[in-house]
């Protein structure tokens, strides 16, 4: 349990329509506010939409509300998103999305928590993600560190500005 009566647990494939109408509505709202619309238009397609193979992995999770809305995602991985490489005591930050409703609140936080409790008790020492622009203060918060600014290349030639971010943990 976390603040606001919110709670975590793994995702399955059966939550794929609810997280992917959940960064429908947290993405363009949020992320408007840090890239150009050309740039959005180009990416969002790719990033609005919830990814299977995280959805099973059984290290990423949603977050619910006390009605049972999912009103939060987010998880970790081993694999490097673009490249897939594996390195020991390295684990990967992947698509986190707050609902517009709920920012604020400590769903992000309480999304981080649960991957940093899982990810330390599968041997990780070490998270780093591609953050957005918006979310590079979240991260900080979290006691990420900026590593600089890099270009993530998306499905269809979109780029998104990123920072490339880490954390002991
Ligand atoms: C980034 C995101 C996941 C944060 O989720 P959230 O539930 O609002 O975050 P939390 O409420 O847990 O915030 C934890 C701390 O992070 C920091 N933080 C979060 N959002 C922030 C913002 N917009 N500006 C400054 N600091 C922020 C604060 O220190 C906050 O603590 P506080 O509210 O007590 O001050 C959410 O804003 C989001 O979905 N953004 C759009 C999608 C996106 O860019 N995702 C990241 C992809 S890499």
């Amino acid at each position: 349990m976390a603040s606001f009566g919110i709670s975590i647990r793994p995702a399955t494939l059966a939550d794929s329509d609810a997280v992917s109408a959940l960064l429908r509505d947290s993405y363009p709202t949020l992320m408007r506010r840090a890239y150009d619309r050309s740039v959005l238009a180009k990416t969002l397609p790719f990033m609005t939409v919830a990814q299977p193979k995280l959805l099973e992995s059984g290290s990423y999770y949603v977050a619910e509300s006390s009605t049972g809305a999912i009103i939060g995602c987010g998880g970790w991985t081993r694999e490097r998103p673009d490249t897939g490489e594996v390195m020991a005591g390295l684990g990967h930050i992947r698509h986190f999305g707050v609902h517009t409703d709920w920012t604020r609140r400590g769903a992000g936080r309480a999304i981080y928590t649960r991957c940093l409790n899982d990810a330390r008790n599968a041997g990780i020492q070490r998270f780093e993600c591609y953050s957005s622009l918006n979310g590079e203060a979240f991260y900080s918060a979290l006691g990420f560190v900026r590593l600089g600014l890099i270009e993530v290349e998306m499905p269809g030639g979109g780029h998104l500005p990123s920072v490339h971010m880490a954390a002991k943990i």
